[in-house]
């Protein structure tokens, strides 16, 4: 018998098998001499890969991108240098932190057929499907991109990928409020040339503020990547067709948009809209605990004590409110939090603020209208992403995605004429 091994009696045939235990699982596919599938649906206990990337203890509230504390990074890293560390697995010395930051820097501009692209939607167009259609068609501006198993492909997609996110995301705001697109500025840092391309009007030069630009930045850090959540899942699932990168950053950019997931801090703004005045906070909560709406911004499928990045993010408000002035949905947030924390329903759950609770309200304090938050979850994740997509791509026990299922539907059939239907069929 293996030192580390699980010994399973099956009742039906009253045999023992030994499924054998590595780094703590046993392999799904060991069910098969049995007979047996495991079923998990959502995949809640299902690892589907090994990872050097991201870690989370959920019960202890710890997050490390390649083994280094989300704290120390949102503190001390910049979301270029973060992202460098995600896609190569180590912090850069300042000369490679250089180049890096030059690479990406001279891939901000995209094709002029690409603005023509975007000036295809409807005036309001959200521009979160604008970001899913326009990274889903930079596959035909870089046929190459399908060559997923060559290095050199791999990484000028990386780069492309990563520059013109920022571009194309301020150029969706832009066609929705109808302003001319502005070009990207290489002077500016990462997060300053966003800003400028979202709010520059006719100055020459757009100055970011310095402090707005660095919390923007903290708060690229803290969206860069979070393990296997459902769009890195899709990412690596599409991926695993062998598709090439954009094509399948843009599933994942579509899964994102849900409101479970990237829509979430948008979905918060507007709940705290709708409550609108701390006095009606709790007959929201009596609604909340009825069932009949759930708290945004509240629940972690893994946190479930506290989630790292909310308590950086509460840090990051004072600061951007000294800039911008209070959001006064801040006050309804807060006390929200207040009330739900002291209550046994979200106590018994284990239902604390996540990263999306505080990050909408910054986001409009900064200027950024609702329909630009899953945009902006969009442009950091955009590096975890891709993290994730090297790492299968490279990884030789991955084959194609395809789970198994349990058959529920009829048993097989005779195909019925459709005059001997009955009246009521479906
Ligand atoms: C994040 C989320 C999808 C995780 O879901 P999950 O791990 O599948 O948790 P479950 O849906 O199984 O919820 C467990 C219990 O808590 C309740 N619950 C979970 N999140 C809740 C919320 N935000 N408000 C009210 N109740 C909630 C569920 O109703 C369930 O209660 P029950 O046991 O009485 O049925 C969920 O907490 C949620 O919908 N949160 C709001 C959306 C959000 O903020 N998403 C951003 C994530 S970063």
């Amino acid at each position: 018998m293996a030192k580390d091994s699980l010994s399973v009696v099956d009742n039906r045939t009253g045999r023992t098998y030994e499924l054998p235990i590595e780094d703590g699982a046993i392999r799904a596919r060991d069910l098969q001499q049995m007979g047996l599938v495991s079923y998990d649906p959502a995949f809640g206990n299902t690892a589907s890969c090994r990872s050097r990337i991201t870690y989370i203890d959920g019960d202890a509230g710890v997050l490390l991108y390649r083994g280094y504390p989300i704290e120390q990074l949102a503190e001390r890293s910049t979301f270029l240098e973060t992202a460098y560390l995600l896609v190569k697995g180590e912090l850069p010395n300042a000369q490679h932190l250089a180049q890096w930051t030059h690479n990406i820097t001279m891939h901000t501009i995209v094709h002029e057929n690409i603005k023509n692209f975007m000036d295809g939607f409807r005036y309001d167009a959200h521009p979160m499907g604008m970001l899913v259609a326009t990274v889903g068609a930079l596959s035909t501006f870089y046929p190459e991109a399908k060559l997923i198993h060559d290095p050199d492909s791999r990484r000028i997609q990386t780069h492309r990928l990563l520059a013109k996110m920022p571009t194309i995301a301020a150029f969706a705001y832009r066609h929705a409020t109808g302003m001319p697109y502005a070009y990207p500025d290489n002077d500016l840092s990462y997060t300053g040339n966003f800003l400028n391309m979202m709010f520059k009007v006719t100055e020459l030069k757009y100055r970011p503020n310095p402090v707005l630009e660095r919390a923007l930045d903290v708060l690229f850090i803290l969206h860069a990547d979070h393990e296997q959540n459902c769009s890195a899942n899709a990412m690596r699932s599409i991926g695993s067709s062998q598709v090439d990168p954009f094509s399948a950053l843009a599933g994942a950019c579509a899964a994102l948009y849900g409101p479970l997931h990237g829509g979430a801090n948008e979905a918060v703004l507007r709940m705290l809209q709708e409550i609108g005045s701390v006095a009606n906070i709790p007959a929201y909560l009596q609604r909340v605990k009825a069932g009949e709406v759930r708290l945004m911004g509240f629940g972690h499928r893994v946190y479930k004590n506290f989630d790292p990045r909310g308590t950086v993010i509460k840090r990051l408000a004072d600061q951007v409110f000294e800039v911008t002035g209070r959001n006064p949905l801040l006050d309804i947030a807060m006390e929200l939090e207040r009330i739900a924390l002291q209550d046994d329903y979200f106590r018994e759950r284990r239902l604390y603020p996540n990263v999306d609770f505080y990050s909408g309200i910054i986001y409009q304090a900064m200027g950024f209208p609702v329909d630009m938050f899953p945009v902006l979850f969009a442009i950091p994740r955009t590096a975890g992403w891709i993290a994730q997509w090297l790492e299968m791509v490279q990884d030789e026990e991955q084959r194609i995605a395809r789970p198994r299922q349990i058959y529920q539907g009829p048993v097989q059939r005779d195909y019925v004429a459709i005059d001997r239907r009955a009246a009521d069929a479906a």
